[in-house]
């Protein structure tokens, strides 16, 4: 029995999945996506994302983002809009955030490994989404914790924004796993090497 617990455990990988601009950004200056839904196909490679969500046990994002969504969705009108309902989802925040009405948000602050074991186990052998922002997948990294950096490229430069990693990773660290053309997008796989 404790074979098969580890065994589960040790299938368990970390993954941050986000579109980004070709420099780097995850929003820009006003947290706005518009420039990510003005490329033509954008909706598509959305839906292309199902897949993805299937092999993910658990998701961690910050309350920038987590309020984004909050937002764009009108989930305080419309929790139905929830799109990870049975997939528990971990916000951290210093701050008192609203909830999702029927959705399994777990709230957390501090030290992300104190929270790891929880988020780990919450995933029952599937992967954990990092969804963002970036200074939240800087802490993964921090941590040993980060296995794999799944980047769609739009077709977009922006003068500044939220950046997509602000850690400094060289080429010891990553490795380059993938290349596929979804549209105007580029995805680009990279498996995370420890340090
Ligand atoms: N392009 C994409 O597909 C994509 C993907 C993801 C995100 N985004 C966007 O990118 C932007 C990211 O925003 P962001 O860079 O501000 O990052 P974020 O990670 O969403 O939010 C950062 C905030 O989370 C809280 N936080 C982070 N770590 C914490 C910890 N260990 N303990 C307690 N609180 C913690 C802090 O705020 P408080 O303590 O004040 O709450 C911190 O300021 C958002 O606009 C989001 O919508 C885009």
């Amino acid at each position: 029995m404790s074979d098969v617990t580890s065994s589960v455990k040790f299938m368990t990988r970390v993954i941050f999945n986000t579109a980004t601009t070709l420099n780097g950004f995850l929003a820009d200056d006003e947290d706005s996506l518009s420039w990510l839904f003005a490329v033509p196909g954008a909706e598509s490679a959305e839906n292309d994302f199902g897949s993805f969500l299937e092999g993910i046990g658990s998701l961690v994002m910050g309350s920038t983002t987590y309020e984004w969504i909050l937002e764009h969705e009108k989930l305080p009108e419309h929790p139905d809009r929830w799109a990870y309902a049975s997939t528990p989802s971990f916000v951290f925040s210093s701050r008192t955030l609203p909830a999702v009405e029927g959705a399994d948000i777990r709230f957390r602050s501090g030290e992300l490994t104190a929270a790891w074991e929880e988020i780990r186990d919450a995933a029952g052998g599937r992967d954990v989404w990092v969804v963002g922002g970036g200074d939240l997948v800087g802490q993964f990294t921090d941590a040993g914790l980060l296995d794999e950096i799944r980047v769609s490229v739009a077709p977009v430069t922006l003068v500044s924004g939220r950046a997509l990693l602000p850690r400094r990773l060289e080429s010891d660290r990553l490795r380059l796993e993938s290349v596929r053309q979804a549209g105007q997008f580029a995805e680009l796989v990279y498996s995370v090497r420890p340090a």
